[in-house]
């Protein structure tokens, strides 16, 4: 599997690890960062790895910080992006099999370094059931479209007025 993994300053320890990890089971990695321990901005790394699943550059995406919450906030704003915070088993193991989740949000802070891994293990390999599921999913994309639509429209009106922003 293509996996694009990113951090904030509360996951930069654990992620050189993570990597090494999903390399050694096989998947194709791409690290988007941070690469220091100075601070930064969640939102930046998530919409990162946000774009390269939203994109089809990767399969999935695995994003931390410390708890795993401004992350998947983040990257459920880019267009496709199934996110989800996982803290135990069946977080993992559900929301693979009945959302289809293609990024995973972890805590860095909260979740002990065994959980992290047995996490992603499932979270890795548990395919989605699709049925009814698949259904409910299709809404999902249908209001991204609708608001989508209404942003274009609202541009459209933007340029119609000659209104311009500074
Ligand atoms: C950074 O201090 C922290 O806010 C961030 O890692 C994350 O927990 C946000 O949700």
């Amino acid at each position: 599997m293509r996996i694009a993994i990113g951090s904030d300053h509360r996951g930069y320890q654990i992620r050189p690890r993570i990597v090494e990890w999903l390399r050694e089971k096989g998947h194709e990695v791409i690290d988007v960062g941070s690469h220091s321990q100075d601070p930064v901005d969640y939102p930046d790394i998530a919409e990162a790895v946000a774009a390269k699943v939203s994109q089809g550059e990767v399969d999935r995406g695995i994003l931390l910080c410390g708890t795993g919450l401004g992350m998947c906030i983040a990257a459920n704003k880019v267009r496709g992006i199934r996110a989800v915070p996982c803290h135990d088993d069946l977080t993992a193991d559900m929301s693979r099999r009945h959302n289809d989740a293609n990024v995973l949000c972890l805590s860095a802070d909260l979740l002990g370094e065994r959980l992290l891994f047995r996490i992603m293990e499932i979270w890795l390999n548990t395919p989605f059931e699709g049925g009814r599921h698949a259904r409910r999913l299709e809404k999902i994309a249908a209001i991204e479209d609708e608001i989508a639509q209404e942003i274009c429209a609202e541009k459209k009106g933007d340029e119609g007025s000659g209104t311009t922003r500074s």
